[in-house]
């Protein structure tokens, strides 16, 4: 068997993008195994699919925590489960300086934008309200900048006259599902490979 980076997913909600990530091996053969599924939202739904798949996973919420401290708690458990690299798939809350640091050039997120433009919340519809022709997805490596750093893929989606922000999500969401998978593989391969991923440049077909 080829070579495999064990993965944590950080969730924090429906974990549509989770499943995408565990479901990608059915049609290919990753360079990366999700092992570990960490969620600050006990209740979230992603956690049920990830122990659907047999996954080990580990939930607590944040609440009245100091984020470091319980940054420090998540990357214990991740470093208990032989983790390599950390995918944040809906993971709504910002990680401390101090996990970003220690975990460098080893976290990567999905943000449903063609960043640089429309970091934060509300992507969509701040899109719309901009009059943008192109929305879309981006893969990029974490810093400690929010929603900033390498961006390693991204998919775009062309803006309809009618587009709902609602509209639109799902659309960009069904390319999410295509993009990560394959951005995942290639920098864990990168990685792997012994490059730090950042040169990678990947688009949606
Ligand atoms: C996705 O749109 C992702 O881009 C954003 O949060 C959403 C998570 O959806 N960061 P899901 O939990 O993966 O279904």
């Amino acid at each position: 068997m080829a070579e495999r980076l064990a993965v944590a997913v950080l969730i924090s909600g429906r974990g549509s993008n989770l499943e995408a990530l565990v479901e990608y091996k059915r049609k290919a053969d990753p360079a990366y195994e999700v092992v570990f599924v960490a969620s600050n939202v006990p209740e979230a739904r992603g956690l049920v699919l990830a122990r659907r798949f047999g996954i080990k996973t580990w939930s607590r919420s944040h609440t009245g925590m100091e984020r470091a401290e319980f940054d420090r708690l998540v990357d214990a458990e991740l470093k208990r489960h032989g983790v390599e690299v950390v995918a944040l798939a809906g993971y709504m809350r910002l990680l401390s300086p101090q996990f970003i640091q220690a975990w460098e050039g080893r976290i990567l997120n999905i943000h449903p934008s063609l960043l640089p433009e429309y970091k934060g919340l509300d992507t969509h519809q701040r899109a719309l309200l901009s009059g943008e022709v192109y929305a879309g997805c981006s893969v990029h490596i974490v810093t400690t900048e929010l929603d900033d750093g390498p961006v390693i893929a991204q998919a775009q989606v062309k803006i309809r006259p009618r587009d709902t922000a609602e509209t639109l999500a799902e659309r960009v969401l069904a390319e999410e599902h295509q993009l990560y998978p394959a951005a995942l593989d290639a920098f864990c391969r990168a990685l792997i490979e012994g490059n730090s991923g950042t040169e990678l440049s990947l688009e949606a077909p």
